[in-house]
């Protein structure tokens, strides 16, 4: 087994190995023969070059220097270059002027190079870069003017070091700017404003920080932007966004209580916060959201949907609405209360008593619907007749103890997944609608919990209450039904057995090299009586045919 793991790894190896070095007649690299192509990935530690210029080089790729520093004087031969990269290697900074024999650089990308300060004017010398890409070093000190001079910068990647603080007109000099990655740094607050001058930022991600607040105002010049990541951001509590209309926005884990969004989102990833209040100005253009794990109650979320008519994918599962009846059906300021074009809604995981007949959050489009860890006592046929395109409805871990379900099945023929145990059905009910169930294709089992959330937030550790879970487990033990082995367990398992037998091989020749075998074969039968016996009865029939034929 390990000789074909190493035939992978080496052919792997082999697809990515470097450039086959060429030493000129003193033993120096000769960069023209070794790269004699546009394209050239160099492995070697820093040597001697020799002086012939590498011309025709476009893109040069260095890695793995290990602890040495970046072979610098090597880009005095590479004129042409146009993108260097740069990975796993120990440069902790960049001179200026290291730089300055590549000037038509456009891609600078430095990974894992223990990069740890930008100084003033660092990339001034290479002023067409349009792509830096500084991920995974240490940078802890970025001076205000670091990209002055880089007035092409498209693509600015800082994630994944310890940056704490941004300096104020730090970004100015970017005005090209379209992707910026802050995410997984020390970042905890940002001056008021930092875009200002960004304004064609169609990326921004600041996730994986430590933020205690984001000014309403610091996103305001941003009308390009596409995508807002904020997830797992820091402490933010309240938070007010002026945003146009972003595509997605991303808050999961952020600890938010309160979110007020000026303007609008296509799609919102805020689960796993405390959210109990959620305003979104502008409606309209909302298709997703996600917000899993939080605190909104049935008021809350009436007041959010309303207006919502392009909503298409609702997930409020773990929250604690309580009821999905709503007070008025017209507001002046919010327009009605419909849901046209909702077809996903996950509502598991909540309080919910009953399902009133006439809630439009109940559209007639669901395909989808999970009501699963309610509080439901009862399900009459008649509230789901609206759903005529139902396709998954899940009704697990409620108190249910009567379902019509030969009626139910008769008005949904779309139905091909229902789950339905872990209910307080009366004897034999649930046996009867499975067998019923099955029969006429609906997919009828235990679910096999998908749904491994990030446990950051304080709402997913005490909800649902730990009784839930406890009957959770006791069902799947009682159903029991689909078998939990996956294909990385017979994996693991068929290894465990060759390991076994190689064990036991190797036994075997240690017992025969030392003899233990021979001895205990000879002990064996010079023990066992029966071996012994057979032939010794053997020989007396022999003799006994002898006699006779001799006879
Ligand atoms: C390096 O290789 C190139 C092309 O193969 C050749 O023209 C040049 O003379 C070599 N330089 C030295 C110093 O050997
Ligand atoms: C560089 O080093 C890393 C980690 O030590 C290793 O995974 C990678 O395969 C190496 N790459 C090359 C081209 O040697
Ligand atoms: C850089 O690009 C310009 C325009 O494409 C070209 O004229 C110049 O020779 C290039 N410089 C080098 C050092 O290759
Ligand atoms: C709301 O969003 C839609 C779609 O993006 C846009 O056309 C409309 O102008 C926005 N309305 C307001 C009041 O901003
Ligand atoms: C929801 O709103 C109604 C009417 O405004 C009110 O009577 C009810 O107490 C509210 N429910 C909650 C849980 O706040």
């Amino acid at each position: 087994m390990y000789f074909y793991l190493c035939l992978l790894g080496c052919f792997c190896g082999l697809r990515i190995a470097a450039a086959a070095v060429v030493l000129d007649a003193l033993g120096r690299l000769n960069l023209s023969a070794t790269c004699p192509d546009t394209f050239c990935s160099l492995t070697e530690k820093p040597m001697p070059y020799s002086d012939t210029p590498a011309l025709q080089l476009r893109e040069l790729h260095l890695s793995n220097c290990s602890r040495e520093s970046v072979p610098w004087i090597l880009l005095n031969l590479t004129p042409g270059l146009r993108t260097l990269v740069i990975r796993n290697c120990g440069s902790y900074g960049i001179s200026k002027e290291s730089l300055m024999p590549v000037v038509n650089l456009t891609s600078l990308q430095m990974q894992r190079t223990n990069l740890w300060a930008l100084r003033a004017d660092q990339f001034s010398m290479i002023p067409k870069l349009e792509i830096l890409e500084l991920g995974h070093n240490i940078l802890y000190r970025v001076n205000a003017n670091a990209f002055n001079g880089i007035p092409k910068l498209k693509l600015l990647g800082l994630q994944g070091n310890g940056i704490e603080e941004i300096r104020e007109n730090t970004f100015d000099p970017l005005l090209e700017l379209v992707h910026l990655d802050l995410s997984g740094n020390l970042i905890e607050k940002l001056p008021k404003d930092i875009f200002a001058n960004n304004t064609k930022l169609e990326t921004l991600l600041l996730n994986g920080n430590h933020l205690t607040t984001l000014l309403s105002d610091t996103l305001i010049p941003l009308t390009n932007l596409r995508l807002l990541d904020l997830g797992r951001a820091g402490q933010l509590d309240n938070l007010m966004l002026n945003i146009i209309n972003v595509q997605t926005l991303v808050l999961e884990g952020s600890s938010l209580t309160d979110l007020i969004i000026q303007g609008g989102f296509i799609r919102l990833k805020a689960s796993n916060n405390e959210l109990s209040h959620l305003y979104v100005g502008n409606k309209s253009s909302v298709i997703e959201m996600d917000l899993h794990g939080n605190l909104l109650n049935g008021n809350d979320t009436y007041n959010l949907l309303r207006g919502m008519w392009s909503l298409e994918r609702l997930d409020l599962s773990k929250n604690i609405i309580e009821s999905l009846a709503f007070n008025e059906a017209y507001s002046e300021q919010q327009g009605l209360y419909i849901l046209p074009s909702l077809k996903y809604l996950n509502m598991a995981n909540n309080r919910l008593v009953s399902i009133p007949s006439d809630s439009p959050i109940l559209s007639s489009r669901l395909t989808y619907l999970d009501l699963s860890h309610n509080l439901l006592l009862t399900l009459e046929v008649e509230k789901l007749a609206g759903l005529p395109n139902l396709e998954v409805l899940y009704l697990e871990g409620n108190r249910l103890s009567d379902f019509d379900y030969k009626q139910f099945h008769s008005k949904h023929e779309t139905l091909k997944e229902l789950a339905l145990q872990d209910n307080h059905w009366s004897p034999g009910l649930y046996r009867k609608m499975f067998i019923y169930l099955n029969d006429r294709g609906v997919r009828l089992q235990a679910r096999i919990e998908h749904k491994v959330q990030i446990n950051d937030s304080q709402v997913d550790i005490d909800w649902p209450p730990k009784e839930a879970s406890a009957q959770k487990l006791d069902a799947a033990g009682v159903t029991g039904i689909h078998p939990y082995w996956t294909l990385r367990d017979i994996l693991a398992f068929a290894t465990l057995l060759v390991v076994l037998a190689i064990l036991l091989m190797n036994l075997y020749h240690i017992l025969e090299e030392e003899g233990c075998l021979r001895r205990f074969r000879r002990w064996r039968r010079s023990t066992v009586p029966g071996g012994n016996t057979r032939t010794s009865t053997r020989r007396l029939n022999e003799q006994d045919s002898e006699n006779s034929s001799s006879d």
